[in-house]
């Protein structure tokens, strides 16, 4: 058999610096899958195309990305990362993929729901059909899993539909993906708001911890945290800021929810909230060490993201090929 071990792809949008969400909800899940699968991991720069990007900013953030993928413990040896722009095969599948998604589809999306409500009619009709990418990005590898936080699963489900679509209308062509969404972490919250999910592209830097913050920026955050007034360390939908902050503390040590609950009985929130801190402090200073290591190693940098390109291109052409044979178009 060419491939034994199932497939996995996933990225994330150098749109803005790295959140503990996405290290929670993406990054940890696909460190902890790689020695299983066959795993895809791409910068996914051309979706950061849909709102105005700074040029030297996007090119500075896509290599800290794949620094932060490698930092975290994705091991280059068993896992093809690549920047997503370096494989022309995603923008030509996600054009043919545009003529099979229809406008509704499209607006149902609650993503472009959101973002289009803050832009109005400036809104870019990339980020209106930035779901037909991401499609492209996953069906290109005959993908078996999409692992990413909650807020994703809609666009996989756009993604299964299309694959389904083509699959119909011509004869099987692509793996109908599913979504893998880990239990703890899945959804990290603002920490300024917690009834939001905890965005890079937030104006309040005080509502996210980044990947590269600081151990004494981590402390202050989490300490201004907000919180309630009720004192105990609780798991419930009444506490939203608490219950944040026991998925955050879970989600790095793996303690189940009811564990911490029970350890911080008759514990007040300062404590509680120290030892959150302590814990992200933990997680990430080796990780920022690493990065910091990586983004002065141009060479290697660029080995991993070329050899990268270079075998994801390979795969991505034959199922573009594919495509574009069932679809009429003359092979060159
Ligand atoms: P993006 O860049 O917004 O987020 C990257 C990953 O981080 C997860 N995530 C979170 N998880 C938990 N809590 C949070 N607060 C949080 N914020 C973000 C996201 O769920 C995601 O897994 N469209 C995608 C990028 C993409 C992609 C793909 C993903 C493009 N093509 C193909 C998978 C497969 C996006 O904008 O993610």
């Amino acid at each position: 058999m060419e491939n034994a071990k199932k497939v996995i792809l996933s990225g994330i949008q150098p749109s803005g610096d790295l959140t503990i969400g996405n290290y929670l909800g993406a990054i940890k899940n696909w460190v902890s899958l790689q020695d299983d699968y066959d795993s895809y991991y791409c910068v996914v720069d051309l979706h950061a195309l849909t709102v105005r990007q700074n040029p030297a900013e996007l090119r500075a953030r896509t290599l800290k990305n794949i620094a932060i993928y490698l930092a975290s413990g994705l091991d280059p040896a068993k896992n093809t990362i690549f920047i997503q722009s370096h494989v022309p095969a995603h923008s030509e599948a996600a054009w043919l993929l545009n003529c099979f998604c229809y406008m509704g589809e499209l607006s149902r999306m609650t993503q472009f729901k959101d973002k289009s409500q803050k832009l109005g009619e400036s809104v870019s009709a990339g980020l209106f059909t930035y779901p037909v990418l991401m499609a492209a990005d996953i069906l290109l590898y005959n993908t078996d899993l999409v692992p990413v936080g909650s807020d994703q699963k809609q666009h996989i489900e756009l993604a299964r539909d299309l694959a389904i679509r083509f699959n119909n209308l011509y004869s099987p062509t692509f793996k109908v993906p599913d979504a893998y969404i880990g239990n703890v972490g899945a959804r990290i919250m603002d920490l300024q708001e917690p009834q939001k999910k905890m965005s890079k592209s937030s104006e309040n830097p005080n509502s996210y911890i980044l990947i590269m913050d600081p151990p004494d920026v981590i402390r202050k955050k989490i300490s201004r945290a907000v919180t309630d007034d009720i004192g105990v360390v609780r798991f419930s939908e009444e506490q939203p800021g608490i219950s944040n902050l026991i998925s955050i503390l879970g989600a790095i040590t793996g303690e189940k929810p009811q564990e911490i609950e029970k350890k911080y009985e008759g514990i007040g929130y300062a404590q509680f909230k120290s030892d959150v801190a302590e814990a992200i402090v933990e997680e990430l200073s080796p990780v920022q060490e690493k990065v910091k290591q990586l983004l002065e190693d141009k060479p290697y940098m660029e080995s991993v993201y070329k050899n990268g390109a270079e075998k994801a291109s390979y795969v991505a052409n034959k199922t573009l090929r594919k495509m574009q044979k069932k679809l009429g178009l003359i092979p060159r």
